[in-house]
């Protein structure tokens, strides 16, 4: 099983929603990847940002599509595909958008993430080293722990998928310590100092 958590990266999750607002506006449709999204909670956590920042009646223009290469992740409990996780799993989730954003579910022992943003998010399988775009018009791609498995030509071969996958201007949002490869400059802008986010030129 991966290793992951909610809230992981807020900052960077952040400045991800920050700089996505002003692209979305005036779009019918923002599509938006999370790629390497494991058992679901970067995914939720996401959008649980991003509706505190528009407000959860912007969010219907919003299609997050959450992708991983192991089904196990995918078919962590019914976690993925329903949102429901066990308590010990939401702990690192500030108690007020805990209580705003989930419901208890069965026994006590499990939290439902709203239906608002449930709706917002597919998930599906997907190995990224195929090399295959699932769109190409992206407003935004989040990347975040994945990488680092790959070698470093596979490394920049994704980073060009994603290059691909991204509408001019786009965001790439990855972890701190993924530094983008030098051979890759021309494509991507770094768009702050302190955090890995990119804005496709
Ligand atoms: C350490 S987890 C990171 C999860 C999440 N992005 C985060 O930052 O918390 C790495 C994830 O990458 C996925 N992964 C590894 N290789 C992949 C590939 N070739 N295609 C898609 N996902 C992959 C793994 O299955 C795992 O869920």
């Amino acid at each position: 099983m991966a290793f992951t958590f909610f809230f992981r990266d807020e900052q960077i999750l952040s400045l991800a929603v920050q700089n996505l607002v002003p692209l979305s506006i005036g779009r019918a449709n923002v599509h938006i990847l999370n790629a390497g999204c494991a058992m679901g909670m970067e995914t939720y956590t996401f959008a649980i940002l991003l509706a505190e920042s528009i407000g959860k009646f912007a969010l219907r223009n919003i299609k997050i599509h959450a992708v991983d290469i192991d089904n196990e992740n995918v078919d962590f409990g019914k976690t993925v595909t329903e949102g429901i996780y066990h308590k010990e799993h939401l702990q690192r989730i500030p108690p007020a958008l805990f209580s705003k954003y989930f419901r208890a579910y069965g026994n006590g022992e499990y939290f439902i993430i709203g239906e608002e943003l449930r709706s917002l998010v597919t998930f599906k399988k997907l190995d990224l080293l195929e090399l295959t775009p699932l769109r190409t018009d992206y407003s935004l791609i989040i990347c975040k722990n994945v990488l680092l498995h790959f070698s470093y030509n596979q490394r920049i071969e994704v980073l060009k998928m994603f290059h691909s996958s991204l509408l001019e201007g786009g965001l790439l949002a990855m972890e701190n310590t993924q530094a983008m490869p030098a051979e890759l400059a021309g494509k991507f802008k770094k768009l702050v100092d302190y955090a890995q986010l990119y804005a496709k030129t």
